[in-house]
This record gives C-alpha cells, sequence and structure tokens, in this order.
C-alpha cells in the first residue's frame, strides 16, 4: 500500500494574486500536496480541506478600504501555521489592529531585507544580517499588529516581515515564491516542513503509484478509452493508463489533415515504445471537406469541435466493454474553469480542446492529472517513459493548423504551411533555440507577393514566422530570434517550399496580440 500523499496538505487562499499558482507550485516542490481556495470560500469548506498549514497570497485590493477582503476566521481558529505574503501579509495585520498605507509610489523589485530579529524562518534566506529580496506593493504596514513582532524591515518598509509571539502566524512584505528572491524556495520549504510538519509526501515516485492505484480503483476490470492529441498531457495519460490498465486502455488519435508534417507518424511511433495501444483514424478528407468555405475563426472552431465530436463517437462506440473517457485535464484547467463560472471577462477565442466530449458518450471521466501542475506533469511523464522530445514539445491548439491559415482551410494552404513549418522548427532545433522560446510556428497568409528567383518573376504566398516566450501564455512576449537565423529559415523556405514568395517575423505580444493569429 503506498504513503497516501494527501495525508499533509497546504491551502493556499488566493486574494487575486498573479502568483497564488506559482506560490502552489512551490509548495509542492518542497513535497507537500497543495490546493488553491478563493480568499471568500466558506470555513466550512476550509476546514473540511483539513490543512496543516495556510498560505495567503498577495492581491490587487488594498488592505487600507474598510471593506477589503480580509482573513478568514477558520484559518485563525484552525491554530495551525499561516504565512501572509504581500496584501496576505497586510490582511493578517489588519486583522490584529495594525494600520496599514498607502506608500507613495509603488515599489517594485529587488531590495535589501536587514534583520531585526532571530527567527529560524527567515534563515532560509541566508546566514547574514542581510538578504535580497523581490517586492511588489503599494500599501505597507505602518504600525506593528498586537502580539507580532518584526523581524526584518528593508529602507522603504520598516515592517517588513513579522511573526506572532505565541502563535506561528507569520507575514512577508516580499515575495518568497519568485525566482528574484534568492532563498526564496528555501523559506518556504522552511515554512512547509519545519512550522507545518509536512514530510515530503509529495514527490514525483510517489505521485505516480498513487495515481495508478486510484486508477485501477477508480476504473476496476472496465475499458477506457481516451483522445490521443500527442500533447504532452494526453501522452501522459496514455502512458500512465497503459502502465495501470493495460489493455483496457485504448486510444483513438484523430488526424484531421491539419497536423504538423510527419506528427501523426511520430505518435504512433512513441506509443509503440510505451506499450500503448491506438486507433489511428484518418478522417482528413471529413475535416476538410467540413471546412471547405469557412473561414470566421470561430465558425471554423466550431465545425472542427463538431467533426471530432462525431469522429470520435463513432469509433468510441465499436469499442466493447468501455465505460471510461480518460482525460488530460490539469489542475490549471480546474482553476481556471472554476474561475470562469465566476467570470465574466470577455470571449476572446473558444480554446478547443477534448474536453468538450458530450454527456451522450455515456462515459464516466477518469482525469488521472486532475491534480496536477504542468512541471509535475512533465516530471510524470519522464518516470514513464516519455522522451524528453515528446515531454518538451511546445504546445499545439486543438483546431491544429486551422487556426494557422488565416481565412478559409484549404489543403493547398495546409501543405504549404507544413513544409514551411517543418524547415522553422528543424532550424530551431539545429541552432539549439527550440528550448529556449515556449512556443513557435508559422502561419500562412493567403495573399500572394512578388518576388525574383533566378530570372523569373514569382507571384506566390506569404508566410509569417512567429515565436514567443513567456510562462502562462497569458502573456507573451515576441522571441528576440537572432537575424541570422531568422535570415536562415526565410531562405530555406523560400528556395525549398514552392509556393512560398515571402517570409515575415511576427513582432506582436500579447497582449494586444494573442499568440495564434486566429
Ligand atoms: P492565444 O492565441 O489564445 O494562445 O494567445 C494561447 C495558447 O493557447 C493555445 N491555443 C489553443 N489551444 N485549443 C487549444 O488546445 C485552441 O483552440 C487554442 N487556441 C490557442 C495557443 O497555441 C497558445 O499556446
Amino acid at each position: 500500500m503506498p504513503a497516501d500523499i494527501h495525508a499533509e496538505r497546504i491551502l493556499v487562499l488566493d486574494f487575486g494574486s498573479q502568483y497564488a499558482q506559482l506560490i502552489a507550485r512551490r509548495v509542492r516542490e518542497a513535497g507537500c500536496y497543495c490546493e488553491i481556495y478563493p480568499c471568500d470560500a466558506e470555513d466550512e469548506r476550509i476546514r473540511a480541506f483539513a490543512p496543516r498549514g495556510v498560505i495567503l497570497s498577495g492581491g490587487p485590493e488594498s488592505a487600507t478600504s474598510e471593506a477589503h477582503p480580509g482573513v478568514p476566521e477558520a484559518v485563525l481558529e484552525l491554530d495551525i501555521p499561516v504565512l501572509g505574503i504581500c496584501y496576505g501579509m497586510q490582511a493578517l495585520a489588519r486583522r490584529f489592529g495594525a494600520a496599514v498605507h498607502a506608500g507613495k509610489r509603488r515599489e517594485f523589485g529587488h531590495a535589501v531585507l536587514q534583520r531585526r530579529s532571530d527567527h529560524a524562518l527567515l534563515d532560509a534566506l541566508g546566514n547574514g544580517a542581510e538578504a535580497s529580496v523581490w517586492m511588489s506593493h503599494g500599501d505597507h504596514v505602518e504600525t506593528v499588529p498586537d502580539g507580532f513582532a518584526v523581524l526584518a524591515s528593508t529602507e522603504n518598509v520598516p515592517i517588513a516581515a513579522i511573526a506572532h509571539e505565541s502563535r506561528p502566524w507569520f507575514g512577508l512584505q516580499f515575495h518568497p515564491e519568485v525566482t528574484h528572491t534568492p532563498g526564496g524556495q528555501r523559506l518556504l520549504e522552511s515554512f512547509v516542513r519545519e512550522q507545518c510538519r509536512c514530510h515530503g509526501l509529495w514527490s514525483p515516485a510517489a505521485i505516480v503509484e498513487d495515481r495508478i492505484a486510484a486508477v485501477r480503483a477508480q476504473v476496476g476490470g472496465d475499458g477506457v478509452v481516451l483522445a490521443l492529441s500527442g500533447g504532452v498531457d494526453s501522452s501522459v495519460v496514455a502512458a500512465l493508463l497503459a502502465r495501470a490498465v493495460g489493455e483496457q486502455l485504448t486510444c483513438i488519435f484523430v488526424d484531421n489533415g491539419l497536423l504538423r508534417l510527419h506528427e501523426a507518424d511520430q505518435v504512433m511511433a512513441a506509443c509503440g515504445e510505451l506499450g500503448v495501444r491506438v486507433r489511428r483514424i484518418d478522417a482528413q478528407d471529413r475535416f476538410l471537406d467540413a471546412l471547405a468555405g469557412v473561414a470566421e475563426p470561430e465558425e471554423k472552431r466550431r465545425v472542427i469541435g463538431r467533426e471530432f465530436v462525431h469522429v470520435f463517437q463513432e469509433e468510441a462506440q465499436q469499442l466493447a466493454n468501455v465505460r471510461w473517457l480518460a482525460q488530460g485535464t490539469i489542475y490549471p484547467d480546474v482553476i481556471e474553469s472554476a474561475a470562469a463560472a465566476t467570470n465574466k471577462a470577455h470571449l476572446i477565442k473558444s480554446h478547443h480542446n477534448v474536453g468538450g466530449l458530450p454527456e451522450t458518450l455515456h462515459l464516466q471521466l477518469v482525469e488521472p492529472l486532475r491534480e496536477l501542475f504542468k512541471d509535475e506533469v512533465r516530471e510524470v511523464g519522464r518516470l514513464l517513459g516519455l522522451s524528453a522530445e515528446r515531454i518538451g514539445r511546445h504546445p499545439f491548439p486543438g483546431p491544429g493548423l486551422a487556426v494557422r491559415i488565416l481565412g478559409e482551410v484549404r489543403r493547398e494552404y495546409a501543405d504549404l504551411l507544413r513544409a514551411a513549418d517543418h524547415i522553422f522548427l528543424e532550424e530551431l532545433r539545429a541552432w539549439d533555440l527550440y528550448d529556449r522560446v515556449a512556443q513557435a510556428f508559422v502561419v500562412f497568409l493567403p495573399v500572394r507577393a512578388v518576388g525574383v528567383m533566378g530570372d523569373g518573376r514569382r507571384y506566390d504566398y506569404v508566410v509569417s514566422l512567429r515565436a514567443v516566450e513567456t510562462q502562462d501564455f497569458m502573456t507573451a512576449q515576441w522571441a528576440r530570434l537572432p537575424s541570422e537565423f531568422l535570415e536562415r529559415c526565410a531562405r530555406r523556405i523560400i528556395n525549398e517550399v514552392d509556393g512560398i514568395a515571402r517570409v515575415c517575423y511576427d513582432i506582436s505580444s500579447k497582449p494586444p496580440a494573442t499568440v495564434e493569429w486566429e
């Protein structure tokens, strides 16, 4: 019986911070399971989670206002360690009678932290009296909260770290979760391991064992079907399920005619190596016929989503004894869909994933990665034997090349795009740049431009190269690739792909642009 990896848990209460997921990832790296709840989670829900410690995140609100979101009383009543970070510290301080003031200016960047009194928590930042930390705040705590002592100050912030005199409650004005605070991870580890007394139950090897046992218990002897896209998440689910239930798993891989060059063959080969059984469905004509004459981006997405459901349904119905549908949902998807349910944000584009398979399939869901962050999924994949290449693969959108061919999708366009995209990716690998960008691809523009080749005139299509750097894909910078590299890609594409006369490089960042062009 493997150890219960969820036996020790930390709760991250999210006050609207950009960094809440980062805090949670850092806690997991420190070896403890954790979840993120919104800061207004009900007391019963907090108690039911039975955390060993709570971290209060930063947030955009101001603790100077009377109506600021406060620390839930259940957190304090549980009498467990509490760590308030930035806004979290200010909310904690307000709860204990301190004044919080707005600074004259926002403070953003490195600061030197000076220790005022000894505490094991801050030892993690180093032995000296000073440590470098990262600040990002407008308000600060002005007076010492009742029952607390000041642990450290910075030049601008006299109360930069606090600890309660008799309870394990702490506040930090700086951000230990970002890599710009050099001892930050050690500090969080110290909170998790020493203050909360967690023993490192959460490790990649233990996660693999746990997930295998959980899948076996969930599906018993029934058949499971998985829509395999070849992306990291669905590949890891396939490898995990193959390990857990072997022959009971059937994967369906739909070649919709919108994949990159050789992608389908590579996915099949990778599955062969992992002992995963896959049915490859050649539905290229079906998708391309359905897309004929459709130019509007959202309509293209709808058509592809609809066709996918039909193809998948037809195939799944032919399988005997299948009662489960496996999906590669990961923890950020769970958090974001919970947030989306209460959020009235504008729809920019509807991301189509296999997540939208309908209830009419009458299958129950098995989602073995539902608790994991992407980096944990990659670790699990590595332990299950996935190649470094598959694990480090850039994301590829569900609608595939359809969102990289502007307007109507035609087979001729898809073939040209595939050829150009292959050259770009080949060169990125050759120049050792592939892993230095988060995503890179070619976009096909169905307009013609004039060129000259030898003595002849060319009048052919245009493509744009796109490469971005990003952590989370919510914002992205265009990648500053070397000009010699770009020149070589352009030269090769124009010389080798008959039908393309001109290559551009997209220098739009997100926002205001998006990563994909549609
Ligand atoms: P955007 O274009 O929205 O892209 O800035 C952000 C990230 O999401 C990917 N993307 C998609 N992924 N289905 C997907 O599975 C989609 O419809 C879709 N649209 C965009 C995009 O490739 C980038 O990684």
